[in-house]
C-alpha cells in the first residue's frame, strides 16, 4: 500500500506518519512526498527519510488548473493508493481531483463543519468557542466540505491564543492524522461514493 503527501509548509504532520511507521503502527510504504514550495521543511523531512520528493511550481505552468492535472499525472505514475494532504495550501481543480475521491484525505485544524479555510484557530477564539479540534476528511471538490472520518477535540483555556491553541491541537493532529491513514491502509476504512464511509462494515 503506498502513500503519498502533500505538503507546503514545515511538514509535522509528515513528520507524525514517518514516526508512526517507524514505529510499526503504519503499515504503508511512505513513497512518495510533493510540494508547491521548493522551501518546503516537508521536503527536507522527507529527504532526510530516505522518501522520492517532488516539487511543482506554479509558474511553471500556464493555469492553476495545469498544474493541477500534472500533479496528478506525477502520483498516477507512482502507483499510489492514498494521497494525504498534509498542509497542502492550495485549492484544488475539481475536474482533477475527481479521479481521486475517495483515495485522498485533508487534515484540517478545525471542527468541521466549522470554519472551512484559513485561520481557524482565530475564528474560533473570536467565536468563543469553548472547545476547538482538528478533522480529517475525504478530499472531495468543495474546499474543505468532504465527509468527516474522524475528529480530535480540544478543551479552549481562558489566556489561550491563536499561537497556544495551534501548538497543542498540534499534538493532537499527529496523532490524528497516521491513526486514520492507517485504518485505510489495513482496509478498514472506505468511502463508498458518493458519501458514505464505512469503518470495518459499521457505517
Ligand atoms: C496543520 O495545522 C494542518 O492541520 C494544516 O496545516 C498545518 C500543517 O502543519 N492543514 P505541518 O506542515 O504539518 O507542520
Amino acid at each position: 500500500f503506498r502513500i503519498a503527501v502533500l505538503a507546503s509548509g514545515r511538514g509535522s504532520n509528515l513528520a507524525a506518519l514517518i514516526q508512526a511507521h517507524r514505529a510499526g503502527q503504519l503499515p504503508a510504504e511512505l513513497a512518495l512526498v510533493g510540494s508547491d514550495k521548493a522551501n518546503a521543511g516537508a521536503l527536507e523531512l522527507a529527504a532526510e527519510a530516505g522518501i522520492e520528493t517532488f516539487v511543482l511550481r506554479q509558474r511553471d505552468f500556464d493555469s492553476r488548473r495545469d498544474f493541477d492535472f500534472a500533479l496528478f499525472d506525477q502520483l498516477a505514475k507512482a502507483n499510489i493508493d492514498l494521497l494525504v494532504l498534509a498542509g497542502f495550501m492550495r485549492i484544488i481543480d475539481g475536474d482533477a481531483l475527481r479521479p481521486w475521491v475517495g483515495r485522498m484525505i485533508n487534515i484540517h485544524p478545525s471542527l468541521l463543519p466549522k470554519y472551512r479555510g484559513l485561520h481557524t484557530h482565530r475564528r474560533a477564539l473570536e467565536a468563543g468557542d469553548r472547545e476547538h479540534g482538528a478533522s480529517v476528511h475525504y478530499v472531495t471538490a468543495e474546499l474543505d466540505g468532504g465527509p468527516v472520518i474522524a475528529q480530535s477535540r480540544l478543551a479552549i483555556e481562558s489566556g489561550d491564543t491563536e499561537q497556544t491553541l495551534a501548538q497543542r491541537l498540534l499534538v493532537q493532529e499527529h496523532q490524528l492524522l497516521p491513526a486514520v491513514a492507517a485504518w485505510i491502509a489495513e482496509g478498514r476504512l472506505t468511502l463508498d461514493p458518493p458519501d458514505r464511509i464505512r469503518l470495518d462494515g459499521v457505517e
